[in-house]
């Protein structure tokens, strides 16, 4: 799509644009000029440490319309009061987003005006945080994050870089131009198109680590948290489609919208797999299923004895992946593969050996990956001309991740369903 016909897809969108306090809101000023100039109608809601940052002159002065920024204002309430902001929304977009209105979002809040807004409207949203380096990287705030995922809201950024306060890292706001690029590609006709298709799509998900039991007491096991499974499932919901969570053992909320199932054996995992499968359109493999199980289960907690070594005989599992892509021959199967050394080498033979329609080859070890909130991936598969691809997805947490992973998914799904030969990079 050209620059010019982009621009003309915010024509008349309503923003609510939710500025809260931290240095870049400066940039916001901007952000709201690039909004406009594309065609959306702009209202600014501030919250109260905004103010500290930057004056709702300035985003009056830039958008033509009142800022608004308090809860229980009698006159506010009587022009534009904060139901009637919440169904005016077209689009809810927070910049900056900082760590403690996004605490306040991810709990519900309801304490001034913008996390008001926030609660009462249907509208997507969006949110760019900005915060210090070692602010974004807290598990507090990543937790905060997921949860808001799951819940349906898509993060843009934040970037890498230097910041305010001298510190270099991850944290600092995307940059106005690139969000507004980010919306417009939000609004464009193929992602359009491609949302709307997957109203109908029913996606199978596994997710987390299988437990192969030794006894009442002991098992077998590996340190995946599920976090990415649990990820691509909020994100596949939140682009439209039914979806079902063949679980392991985690520590993690259900995403809201998502039939669960929790398994505990890779038995258990293929057979509730199997069943979901039946009338799946795609089918995603992220469990770390445990490749074997004790040959025997002890029906009593095992003794030591006195020997100072003891052998464990196992037996291999099934392979779930590889079981369904064999049985369900038109169902679209995606991998994952996690390899500590050889990726690309290894997850290409996993394609092939597993039958799969795309692996998302995954670098673990060395602290990588399992049990992290961030996470980097290549998606591989093959070509009309039978041509392996690869796309890489940088470092980056899991939510946002797996929104990028169920958009290319989904475009390679379609594609595979409108024209078997039709290729999507
Ligand atoms: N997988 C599966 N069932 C198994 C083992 C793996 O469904 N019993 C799936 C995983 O969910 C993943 C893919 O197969 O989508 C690859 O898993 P991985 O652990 O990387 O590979 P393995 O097949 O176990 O091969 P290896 O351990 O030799 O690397």
């Amino acid at each position: 799509m050209s620059a010019q016909a982009a621009l003309a897809t915010l024509q008349g969108k309503h923003i609510v644009l939710g500025v809260s306090g931290g240095i870049a809101a400066y940039k916001s000023a901007l952000l709201a000029r690039l909004l406009k100039k594309a065609g959306a109608d702009i209202k600014v809601v501030m919250t109260q440490g905004a103010h500290a940052f930057i004056t709702p002159l300035t985003f009056q002065a830039l958008t033509g319309n009142t800022v608004h920024d308090t809860l229980l204002d009698a006159d506010a309430e009587a022009g534009m009061g904060h139901i009637e902001l919440a169904r005016w929304a077209d689009l809810i977009l927070i910049a900056p987003a900082t760590a403690n209105v996004i605490a306040r979002l991810a709990h519900g809040h309801a304490d001034d005006l913008l996390t008001t807004i926030c609660l009462a409207s249907p509208a997507p949203k969006r949110l760019a945080p900005a915060m210090n380096q070692q602010m974004w990287a807290n598990p507090i705030v990543s937790a905060n994050i997921e949860r808001l995922t799951t819940f349906g809201w898509e993060l843009l950024g934040p970037d890498d870089g230097e910041q305010a306060c001298g510190d270099i890292g991850s944290g600092r706001m995307l940059e106005p131009e690139a969000i507004v690029a980010r919306l417009l590609d939000d609004t464009s006709p193929s992602r359009q198109i491609s949302h709307h298709n997957h109203s109908g799509t029913k996606v199978v998900i596994t997710a987390g680590p299988t437990r192969e039991a030794l006894d009442p007491v002991r098992y077998i096991s590996n340190y995946s948290s599920g976090k990415m499974g649990y990820a691509l499932a909020a994100a596949a919901h939140a682009a439209g489609a039914h979806v079902t969570l063949v679980s392991g053992p985690v520590q993690l909320m259900p995403p809201a919208g998502v039939k669960v199932i929790n398994v505990t054996s890779a038995e258990q995992m293929l057979s509730a797999a199997r069943s979901e499968s039946r009338n799946a359109d795609i089918f995603i493999s992220s469990a770390a299923v445990a490749d074997f199980r004790p040959q025997h289960v002890a029906e009593h907690k095992i003794k030591k004895g006195s020997d100072n070594t003891t052998i464990l005989e196992l037996i291999k599992n099934p392979d779930i992946v590889a079981t369904i892509a064999g049985e369900y021959s038109s169902l679209f199967c995606v991998g994952f593969a996690a390899e500590t050394q050889s990726l690309l080498e290894n997850a290409g033979s996993k394609l092939v050996r597993k039958k799969l329609d795309m692996i998302v080859a995954n670098q673990v070890g060395e602290g990588l990956a399992f049990d992290q909130d961030s996470n980097a991936v290549t998606l591989i598969w093959h070509d009309a001309q039978q041509k392996l691809q690869q796309r890489a997805f940088p470092m980056q947490p899991k939510p946002q991740l797996a929104h990028q992973l169920i958009d290319a998914i989904f475009a390679h799904y379609q594609a595979h369903q409108d024209t078997p030969s039709v290729s999507v990079n």
